[in-house]
């Protein structure tokens, strides 16, 4: 016997096989990833690997996050925080992408954060280290694969105290990065016993250090903290050796000092300490591999900025697994790219109920063109995530 259903059941059946069969096509559709990055510029070198590390991490899952295929878009952001807000809503508003990966510099990085929670939109930050990002403005849908400035500096100045410094002078460009840097340094410097007695900048990107170089000779400290990075960090190593003070000063930095530029440094670098989260002969299986592969895919080097890259897909492979590629299950999918223990080429890392990485911060040395590890300077390094209500 047929039985005749009632027109209101036909309907939401209808209905109902609408609504699955457009999320399953949502979901098996291309996932739009937005980097926002500098390609010019000072730090047009780190971008460049970033891009470079993130998709070397989607060729090895053959070309797909979560079940989905991937369609990149890009905007240079040229590290100019005025420009940010402009740039960003490009990706945001324009090509509507699903995720945005940037950026490099803080003071854009800070622009980007805010545009990331007035539309809540994921955005993972894949080296700018201001320390608001995963402190004031921390928020669910935001993450960072790479540091705070307050991480690798912090290690140093402990470092510094520990080898008997007790007079050091800090040098760096006058924006967020370089002055939160400075800050982690003199924070650990001083709790260790030492004084920072002189903090000298110019402004970004300006790389005319002539004046900053007589002002340490005549102060002659024991030691000198220098941030800077890309271009900028080739220039001043290099400065700072021509003008003869690596011979009576040593030159303390966070690890961009020296990460991706020895080549460019030559001997002015050599034998220079520097702490990061990463050093190139870290001899796991899993570093190892990478470098491989990195090396094979660019016939280049890997640095710290292209495994940054690589665990941003790694991060967001996470939550992309977590959901099946299914966008809309949201807070599944924050969720998991925070639980989530990251497998890095840096070592095994976890992410901070705020958004950042704890990580153990390694001591490096400058030898040829390899930051070597000599000790974990802090294990398990985590931001005080100040100002962080979630
Ligand atoms: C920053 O602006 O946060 C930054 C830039 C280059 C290297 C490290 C940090």
């Amino acid at each position: 016997m047929t039985r005749t259903l009632p027109l209101a059941t036909v309907a939401l059946a209808a209905a109902l096989s609408f609504a699955t069969g457009s999320a399953c096509a949502q979901a098996a559709g291309k996932l739009k990833v937005g980097f926002m990055l500098p390609y010019s510029g000072t730090f047009a070198a780190l971008g460049n690997s970033i891009e470079n590390g993130f998709r070397l991490y989607v060729n090895e899952q053959g070309g797909k996050l979560g079940g989905r295929e991937i369609e990149f878009f890009k905007v240079d952001d040229e590290s100019e925080p005025s420009k940010a807000t402009d740039n960003v809503n490009k990706l945001i508003k324009r090509d509507q992408v699903d995720v945005i990966v940037g950026t490099v510099h803080s003071g854009v990085a800070m622009a980007m954060a805010k545009a990331a929670k007035d539309t809540n939109t994921l955005l993972i930050v894949p080296n700018a280290g201001a320390d608001a990002v995963t402190g004031v403005m921390c928020a669910p849908n935001i993450v960072r694969s790479s540091f705070s400035n307050w991480q690798p500096a912090f290690a140093m100045g402990k470092v510094a105290a520990e080898k008997g410094a007790k007079k050091a002078i800090t040098v760096t460009w006058n924006y967020a990065a370089g002055n939160e840097s400075v800050k982690g340094f003199a924070e650990a410097f001083e709790k260790g016993g030492g004084k920072v007695v002189k903090d000298l900048n110019v402004p970004f990107p300006n790389v005319e250090f002539q004046a900053l170089l007589t002002e340490i000779a005549a102060q002659k400290p024991d030691a000198v903290y220098a941030f800077f990075a890309g271009g900028g960090a080739v220039k001043f190593v290099k400065d700072y050796a021509a003008a003869g003070l690596n011979k009576t000063i040593p030159l303390y930095g966070p690890g961009f000092l020296t990460d991706g530029t020895l080549e460019a440094q030559g001997a002015a670098a050599q034998g220079m300490l520097t702490t990061l989260h990463y050093a190139d002969n870290l001899d796991t299986p899993r570093n190892n591999a990478f470098r491989k592969g990195y090396a094979l895919t660019y016939k280049a080097n890997a640095d710290v900025y292209a495994v940054q890259g690589y665990d941003a897909a790694q991060i967001l492979a996470a939550g992309l697994n977590a959901v099946k590629g299914d966008l809309a299950k949201r807070d599944i999918l924050t969720t998991a790219m925070r639980k989530v223990t990251v497998d890095s080429p840096r070592g095994k890392f976890t992410i901070s109920p705020a958004g950042n990485p704890v990580q153990d911060v390694y001591l490096r040395e400058a030898k040829g063109n390899n930051n070597e590890y000599r000790a974990v300077a802090v294990k398990a390094l985590a931001d005080p995530a100040r100002g962080c209500k979630l």
